[in-house]
Order: C-alpha cells, then structure tokens, then sequence
C-alpha cells in the first residue's frame, strides 16, 4: 500500500484553509493510502511561542483531527517532538543542504522580512520538513499549495542523498487537489487565508461559532458585477466562495457556477455559509466530546511506537551511510 503523510503546526486553532487544503485530504484519502499525520509541534517554535498556549494547542489539535474524521484505526498519528529521530535526520540533511537554496523559499524570504530578528530556524525549518517526509519513505504529501515548495525541496534533497550516498530514500510528491488548494482571505482575497493575518474577519476558523461564520462569509469582498462565475484574476472574492463550495461538495467549479446560475450574490453567500455551517457544527460537537477523552493519549501512544521504530531504522541507514559513528 503506497504511503502518505502530513503535519500541522499546532499555532493557534486551524484555518479553513488548513482543513480544505491538508485534513480534508487525509481524510479523503484515509482508506486508500496507509496513512501518517503528526503535530508539527517543533516547526511552532520556528517563530516565538508562549510555552503554557502551545502545549494546550497541541492537545487541542489532535481533538481536531479526530473530529474532522481521521480515524486513528487508519492513520499514525504522533507528535513530531516525540520522535527524536527527526531533529537528527534534520542535521544529516542540513549539512548536505546549501544555504543559498534555503534562503531562496518564498516563505522564508516572506517572513523573515517580517522579522528582522528571525530565528535561524526559521531558515532550516524546511530541511527539518524534509526529514519528517524523507524519514517514512512516503509517496505522497497531501499539503496546500504554498507548502508545495517545500516538498519539492524534499524531493531534490532526497535525489541528491540518494546520488551522494546511494539508494536511501523513496523520492515524495507533494498531493494537491484541484480546488481548494489555496483558499483566500475573506476580506482581502487575494492574499492566503491564514492564521496570523491581521483582520481576523477574513478568516474562518474551525471552532468560530455559527454567528461568527456567517457574518464573515456574508461580508466577504466581493465585486459588483453579480455573476458567480470563476475568474480569479477579475473576481478573486466570488472565485474564492466557489472554490470553498466546490471542496466542501465533491462539486467541480462549472458545476457551482451553473447550480448558482441565476443566483444573487447574497443567495450563493448564504448557500456557503450553510454549508460551511453544516460541516463544522458537526466537527465541533465531536471535538467537546473528545477533547478531555482518555483515548487521546492512547492514540499518541501508539503512533508514536509505530513512527520511532520506522525513524530509528532510518537514521541507522544514513548514519552507516555518511559514515558516522564507530
Ligand atoms: P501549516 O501548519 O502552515 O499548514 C498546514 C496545512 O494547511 C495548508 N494550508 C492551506 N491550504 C489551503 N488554503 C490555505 N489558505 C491554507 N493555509 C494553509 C498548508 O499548505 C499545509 O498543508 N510546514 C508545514 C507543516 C509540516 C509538514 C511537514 C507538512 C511540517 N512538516 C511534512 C507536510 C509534510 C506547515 O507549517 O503547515
């Protein structure tokens, strides 16, 4: 059975962007590929963490996935600081990695322009990314489309281990469906939803109540035009309602557009904000249910007996491989 793997850094609760692009994915996918999702609990310490909200988060992560449906019948699900391994196959890499390449990752020209006190980190946070893929031999890596880079990278990092070193590591692809792959600000939708933006009315956040979802999706930029029709470049507000009414229906783009014909703007918010509604009142009652449950520790348990055992036989290789060691 081919393999596939994901991570979320437990910063904060999870965008509906993260959902569509990474955990719906996985659950898509659950009974088809054998399966691995962690909390990337050490990429979150990339950028300044308050110690007390971070541990809650992490817990509160894991409560989210099982309540979007990731069975931990069919998935490994660990914590990537548990597995020691990652940090040390992290290093391997590093040092077979060249620094020019790290410094050209859009995402680390973005955010270390944002702070010019960044950690180095900040900088090797996708070689560290790299050694969570590279470590499980995984086929694919369901991720959004701005991780996409950085799986590529892996991908390249992986070629060259293997040219260098010979055959150690099954080369990943990153697993981008068609729609959903990026989802936009409500307010400004031409930029990424994303947790940290600054007008948190464009954001929708998988345990926002009832109130909170409507109202943003109702005052979501739009044009004046009053066509649903999909054209990012001349109607990013209504291409980026489509696009979430397409990942949440299993409907392709013509078919939103031609369901929503003869429809007003305010109809097709509505008809968004039902669905969005819908799909995450049912995540958020399961997540009270689970979140002070016993099985959470019981899950981390056992994924991470299953993920050390298969890092340890990794890092063994690459250790004999480099020559390290006695
Ligand atoms: P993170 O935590 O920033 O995001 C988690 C996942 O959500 C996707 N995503 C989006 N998808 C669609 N629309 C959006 N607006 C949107 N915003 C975020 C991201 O693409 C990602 O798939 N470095 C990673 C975590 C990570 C990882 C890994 C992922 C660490 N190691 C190994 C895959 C494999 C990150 O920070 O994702």
């Amino acid at each position: 059975m081919k393999k596939i793997l994901t991570g979320l850094q437990p910063t904060g609760t999870i965008t509906l962007g993260n959902y569509i692009g990474a955990i719906k994915q996985m659950v898509n996918n659950q009974d088809k590929y054998n399966s691995y999702l962690f909390i990337a609990d050490m990429h979150a310490i990339t950028v300044k963490q308050d110690p007390k909200t971070l541990h809650q988060n992490i817990k509160n992560l894991l409560a989210i996935y099982l309540a979007c449906g990731i069975d931990p019948q069919k998935n490994t699900i660990f914590i990537q600081s548990e597995n020691e391994y990652h940090a040390n196959i992290s290093w391997f890499l590093e040092c077979n990695t060249s620094f020019g390449v790290l410094t050209r990752m859009t995402q680390f020209k973005d955010k270390s322009k944002k702070n010019e006190k960044f950690t180095s980190g900040l900088l090797t946070y996708p070689v560290l990314m790299a050694a969570d893929i590279l470590t499980y031999d995984v086929d694919y890596v369901p991720v959004g489309i701005d991780q996409k880079q950085h799986v590529e990278l892996a991908r390249d990092i992986a070629i060259n281990f293997n040219k260098v070193y010979g055959e150690t590591f099954k080369i990943p692809k990153p697993l981008i469906t068609e729609t959903g792959t990026k989802i936009m600000d409500l307010v400004n939708p031409t930029k990424k939803m994303s947790k940290s933006s600054e007008n948190q009315n464009g954001v929708i956040r998988i345990l926002d109540s009832e109130k909170e979802i409507r109202n943003k999706i109702m005052k979501a930029t739009t044009d004046s035009d009053n066509q649903i029709k999909f054209d990012v470049e001349n109607k990013p507000g209504i291409s980026n309602l489509i696009n979430i009414y397409s990942a949440l229906t299993q409907l392709t783009i013509k078919e939103v557009e031609q369901k929503f014909l003869n429809s007003s703007y305010a109809e097709f918010k509505k008809a968004t904000a039902d669905l969005v509604v819908n799909e995450l009142t049912s995540i958020q009652e399961k997540y009270q249910q689970l979140i002070n449950s016993k099985q959470l520790n019981e899950i981390l348990d056992n994924g991470i007996k299953i993920a050390r055992k298969e890092a340890k036989t990794k890092y063994e290789l690459m250790k004999t491989k480099i020559g390290l060691g006695r």
